[in-house]
């Protein structure tokens, strides 16, 4: 009887000897190349994988998920990844995409002290604050949580924008970045015409000079 750990070696090896079979130079090509033209900050929910569910392979998406999906300006981690993407790799488009039934985004709606990651949640409670007004006017919670849902990718949206290595990046190669919601009840994903694509999209005051 083996731990269900052992399992996904077990499926990690046939999936090796398929993709081989499949390709006997499948991986000598995915190593000595990678060149994915989008990067994804999605959320860390196991049930939103950026590779399936855009029917992509390795090698063409670069990844990187947290919590809601936030683009947080003193996280380091994504600023690295962010920066990489766009000066390295050149990626031409930056997706956002959060899901509905979030429970970042959920547990962010409820005034429960959740400890340590009351920290993270502050930046959704942000948002939720900023489009109170809106919110307040949904009376079902699930409604409302995804509404927030949809309200939070946009707002992570502007977040990139603000940032320098995306405005550079705009002025050099004209990147473009999305805004995206995945449903978990039918696997479908919804742009949310966000799209940004050069700095007069921004509010003035966020624009860096050259
Ligand atoms: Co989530």
């Amino acid at each position: 009887m083996s731990d269900s750990y052992q399992k996904l070696l077990e499926n990690n090896k046939a999936w090796a000897e398929w993709r081989v079979r499949d390709n006997p130079n499948y991986f000598k090509h995915l190593a000595e190349l990678q060149n994915p033209e989008f990067l994804w900050i999605g959320c860390s929910d196991s049930r939103v994988p950026a590779n399936e569910i855009t029917g992509t392979e390795p090698g063409e998406i670069f990844v990187h998920r947290n919590i809601a999906n936030m683009v947080v300006h003193t996280d380091l981690n994504m600023l690295s990844v962010l920066q990489y993407s766009l000066e390295v790799l050149q990626v031409k488009h930056v997706i956002v995409c959060g899901h509905y039934g979030c429970g970042g985004v959920r547990y962010a709606m409820d005034n429960k002290d959740h400890g340590m990651v009351n920290k993270w949640l502050c930046n959704i409670k942000e948002v939720y604050a900023k489009h109170a007004t809106e919110l307040s006017q949904i009376a079902d919670q699930e409604k409302r949580a995804n509404r927030l849902v949809e309200l939070n990718v946009m707002e992570q949206v502007r977040n990139l924008a603000k940032t320098s290595l995306v405005q550079k990046a705009w002025k050099k190669r004209g990147i473009k970045i999305h805004g995206w919601a995945y449903g978990l009840e039918n696997g479908r994903i919804t742009d949310l015409n966000v799209m940004m694509g050069e700095i007069n999209d921004l509010d003035p005051v966020f624009r860096f000079e050259d």
